[in-house]
């Protein structure tokens, strides 16, 4: 095994330079950006991507979210090995095959609340939304949701219109599925009343569920016919933000109150990324339905949507798909979440306290950090060009991207002037250690670039 950390000659060289361009001319166009985000990956080995030119890089990506158990983890190589001997495709939604059945019935028991539960699989998060939707709208026979604003929850017109973190999702997109209204997220550091909710998360909580219950529901929005409220227990693409404690409880007692079920989307934070196996056991509630993807396939596309039991169809033909419970992805998810359950939960709760603590430092010393956030492995950092005022750094934050990759750290940026670091939870102590150094250097560049200042 070679030394741990990066190693770097030219990012992108010029094999990679071929491809992007290649890329460009080839494919629809969708997120990539090469001034930002310029890394060809060939492979990986350990926690590194190689690429075409071979340059090895640190991975705090996770493949957007979707490697939390590896990017190359062998026993989820292996069931896949062992499944594709066996059979790869056994059209679950028609015929019957054990390898849907084993994962559904698995899902059903580690999803947490007290009550039977039921599974559809899909093959993507936006796909697991969808059925979420149609669940919660055949179940309640209600027409309306609640969704928050700075969510993700896909790109369909369906789940575009949950959507709303960034105007370039929907525009020249409308019109989208009607009957969903948007109120604030819990965001104790930015949050339309100013208030600090860090410091007082329980005003904050009240002013959210003040503004769903004396606005919507007392103005335009009947209660008795909305069918769900969907929420990320952290919002994601929004900017890794993590809401006060005990803000879905308080929510939970005003769905109660309406019967309106609570859907808990956990595509990006679910499946161990904060230390335990779903997001929302950090903040003490059973949601009615939860969806989740991204890494519960370890890099094999899948989708679910688990459920009360007493929630399901009971129909034939309401709602199906052609390779959603695909035998592969079954066995590759089978193998996922032992993998978190034998020691990679544990592991990013060990390696909590050192992001905490690393990251609280460099925001001590950069004038430019506004906010630290996280839980387990799921961490942000928010740029402002003046602390006061809380103007967004988002070419800053770009250039923090660039600059850590071009170091050999690959990262991801969020929200408006956000940076997420989500390592797979493989990294040991010395990984992490060795990205976040370049981190803070990635930070003292572009500070020391545009004059911020630097304690
Ligand atoms: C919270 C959340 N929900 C849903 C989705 C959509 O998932 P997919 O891209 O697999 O359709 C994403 C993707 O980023 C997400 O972060």
């Amino acid at each position: 095994m070679w030394m741990k950390g990066p190693q770097v000659k030219e990012i992108p060289g010029p094999k990679g330079r071929e491809i992007i361009e290649k890329h460009h001319k080839y494919m629809a166009t969708t997120t990539n950006d090469p001034n930002e985000y310029f890394l060809v990956i060939e492979r990986a080995e350990g926690n590194y991507w190689i690429d075409v030119d071979g340059n090895r890089v640190l991975d705090f990506s996770s493949g957007i979210g979707v490697l939390n158990a590896g990017l190359r983890n062998p026993r989820v190589i292996e069931a896949v090995k062992r499944q594709l001997d066996l059979v790869i495709h056994a059209a679950g939604t028609d015929y019957y095959n054990p390898y849907q059945v084993q994962l559904a019935e698995r899902l059903a028991g580690i999803a947490p609340g007290d009550f039977e539960k039921k599974v559809f699989l899909s093959n993507s998060g936006t796909e697991a939304n969808e059925a979420a939707l149609k669940i919660a709208k055949w179940s309640t026979n209600r027409k309306l949701f609640i969704a928050f604003i700075g969510a993700f929850h896909g790109r369909t017109h369906g789940t575009m219109s949950l959507t709303a973190s960034k105007p370039v999702h929907r525009s020249r997109m409308f019109p989208t599925m009607p009957g969903v209204e948007h109120i604030p997220y819990p965001n104790p550091y930015r949050n339309p009343w100013h208030i600090d909710g860090y410091e007082n998360p329980d005003e904050l909580i009240n002013r959210v569920l003040e503004y769903l219950e004396d606005y919507l529901f007392h103005h335009y929005v009947p209660p008795e016919e909305v069918a769900g409220i969907i929420f990320e227990p952290i919002q994601g693409e929004g900017g890794y933000v993590v809401p006060p404690k005990n803000f879905f409880k308080e929510l939970k007692k005003v769905a109660d109150k309406y019967g309106i079920l609570l859907i808990d989307d956990e595509v990006q934070m679910g499946m161990g990324r904060t230390g335990k196996m779903w997001a929302i056991e950090n903040f003490g509630i059973a949601p009615d339905i939860i969806t989740v993807a991204k890494a519960l396939g370890g890099g094999v596309p899948i989708g679910a949507t688990i459920f009360r039991a007493d929630l399901d169809f009971g129909k034939e033909g309401v709602h199906g798909n052609t390779f959603g419970g695909n035998a592969l992805a079954c066995a590759a998810a089978l193998a996922v979440i032992d993998e978190l359950q034998n020691g990679l939960m544990e592991n990013a709760r060990k390696l909590e306290p050192l992001f905490r603590e690393r990251l609280e430092e460099i925001k001590e010393k950069y004038e430019l950090v506004g906010d630290v956030r996280g839980i387990g492995l799921a961490w942000g950092l928010e740029f402002v060009k003046d602390r006061k005022t809380k103007e967004y750094a988002a070419k800053e934050r770009n250039e923090i991207v660039v600059e850590a990759l071009k170091m050999g750290l690959a990262t991801l940026g969020c929200g408006r002037s956000s940076l997420r670091l989500i390592p797979p939870l493989t990294i040991d102590e010395e990984e992490a250690k060795i990205g976040l150094d370049i981190v803070e250097k990635a930070i003292h560049r572009v500070s020391e670039r545009h004059g911020y200042r630097v304690h």
